[in-house]
């Protein structure tokens, strides 16, 4: 096998702009271009003020200025892409379907296989095709079929490349990779594949850490590896629930399980629910193909992680109305973050969405403030719902820019994303801004009790009484 010298990737998204960049900085004798259909978002990628770049992660604007226009390109050309390079990166969107079969639960493919067809269209040699994305189980078999019949007579291999990046820490997690898992045929052809794509990941990893399966092992680990990380969240945020009731802190308890080494410390941080485009949508395909085999009990095992995730989102929202007297109607609630976590403009499935629509359902007057989050991505996150009319939501919600000034003649606040600069405000100060009694509630455990209880507030922290 040539050694590669050409990627392209398909789908200049969370994962294709940071995983290709990484790339591109690591491996200088490597051409990387990125290509997606999203003029607009192309358009942004190409941005001189790096500050506009589409999506937000520490360490990637720096990347970007060292590699753009060395051999790193982003661009709308994809069919020029895929026929120069030797190794293309499918690495679209794959969403949870909401039409026809298995709507609400199965992943949509349409975008993966509008990949798969245009790579048979174009290609005129030998190509190396790379799920980037995250696929159900025995996908590959999908799109080999496709390019074997409707290719040019050339031969395709397909590899699993599952990604594990967080977004948040994306640029560290690719530069520190706990592992790379590449899945393949055990064929000679296919052992080449592999080795052609773990060569490109020597370039700055330990090839320990690499690790070679088949295909379909590689495909269902990330399903599986997703599965247990949001199990790990549902678990601890069950355990909330209890301490509330209970006097017992849930800070403790993680501290005390965590030392237990077959356990671990990480993951254990209760929340106001798990959010993000992954976790979610990767259990829901995971159930449903468990279903699809025959096998419900296992299906029912990950639904419930779903079902406790939906729990601590209402919980939380329940709880903020029976505080406030069970009435919230025409009160003044102020919302820290809209992100599904800190250090990231991402709100797919921000538990922060479905908070603010219980609270709206009770005709809270809401205020959001969030670092990055602009105002149209907060206004269409609500729209998307359709709980209610565009208007009804603007009318119930605006969105602040100065986090302090919002706080004026409020009757609570909540944090609801763990942006570290939500610490270092003058919580004084807004406890003098605020209607009496003040109400904040912890959704991310970011402050500290005694400090908040001392300023006056009447302070609520999930996971403890
Ligand atoms: P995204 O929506 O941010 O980006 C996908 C991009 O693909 C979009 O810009 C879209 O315009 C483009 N696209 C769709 N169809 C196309 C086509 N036919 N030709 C060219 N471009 C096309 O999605 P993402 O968050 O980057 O996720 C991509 C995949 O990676 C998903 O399968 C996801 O499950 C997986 N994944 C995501 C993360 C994460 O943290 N976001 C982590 C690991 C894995
Ligand atoms: C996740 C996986 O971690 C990553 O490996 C995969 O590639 C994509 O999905 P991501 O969704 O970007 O990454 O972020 P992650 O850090 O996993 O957080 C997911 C959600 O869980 C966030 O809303 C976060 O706030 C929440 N969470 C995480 C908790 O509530 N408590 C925790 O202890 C950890």
């Amino acid at each position: 096998m040539k050694k590669i010298s050409k990627i392209c990737c398909i789908g200049a998204g969370y994962v294709g702009g940071p995983t290709m960049s990484v790339i591109a900085n690591q491996c200088p004798h490597i051409q990387v271009t990125v290509v997606d259909i999203n003029e607009a978002r192309i358009a942004q990628w190409n941005t001189e003020d790096l500050n506009q770049l589409p999506i937000y992660e520490p360490g990637l604007k720096e990347i970007i200025a060292e590699s753009r226009g060395k051999n790193l390109f982003f661009s709308t050309e994809v069919d020029q892409a895929i026929a120069e390079a030797q190794m293309i990166f499918i690495s679209v969107n794959t969403p949870t379907k909401t039409y026809g079969k298995g709507k609400g639960q199965a992943a949509d493919l349409k975008f993966v296989e509008l990949c798969a067809r245009n790579i048979a269209k174009v290609a005129k040699e030998d190509k190396i095709v790379v799920e980037k994305s995250t696929l159900p189980v025995r996908t590959a078999e999908a799109i080999k079929n496709i390019l074997d019949n409707t290719g040019n007579g050339v031969r395709f291999e397909i590899l699993s490349n599952p990604e594990f990046l967080a977004e948040g820490t994306a640029i560290e997690d690719l530069l520190h990779a706990d592992r790379v898992l590449i899945g393949g045929d055990d064929t000679p052809t296919g052992k080449a594949a592999k080795n052609a794509l773990s060569e490109v990941y020597e370039n700055w990893l330990p090839k320990e850490r690499i690790l070679q399966t088949n295909v379909w092992s590689s495909e269902l680990s990330k399903l599986v590896a997703n599965a247990f990380l949001a199990q790990r969240v549902s678990s601890i945020n069950s355990i909330s629930a209890l301490c509330e009731k209970t006097d017992a802190n849930i800070a403790e308890i993680s501290r005390a399980i965590g030392f237990d080494s077959r356990i671990g410390p990480k993951f254990l941080n209760a929340s106001v629910g798990f959010g993000g485009s992954c976790f979610q949508k990767d259990i829901l395909n995971l159930v449903y193909i468990a279903r699809s085999f025959g096998l419900p009990e296992v299906a029912d095992y990950w639904e419930q992680v779903i079902l406790m995730n939906d729990y601590q989102k209402r919980r939380f929202a329940d709880l903020m109305i029976q505080t406030l007297y069970n009435t919230v109607s025409g009160k003044k609630i102020v919302l820290y973050g809209w992100a599904f976590k800190k250090d990231t403009n991402d709100t797919r499935e921000s538990a922060a969405i479905y908070i603010a629509d219980a609270l709206m359902d009770e005709q809270a007057q809401l205020v959001v403030y969030d670092p990055k989050v602009p105002k149209e991505r907060i206004y269409a996150d609500l729209d998307y719902l359709g709980t209610r009319d565009p208007q009804k939501n603007r009318d119930l919600l605006t969105v602040a820019t100065d986090p302090l000034e919002a706080t004026r003649d409020a009757h609570a606040v909540a944090v609801v994303t763990e942006w570290d600069e939500f610490k270092g405000y003058d919580w004084k100060k807004i406890y003098e801004h605020m209607l009496k009694p003040a109400f904040v509630f912890d959704g991310r455990r970011l402050l500290d009790t005694h400090t908040m209880r001392d300023i006056g507030f009447n302070y609520y922290k999930i996971g403890e009484a």
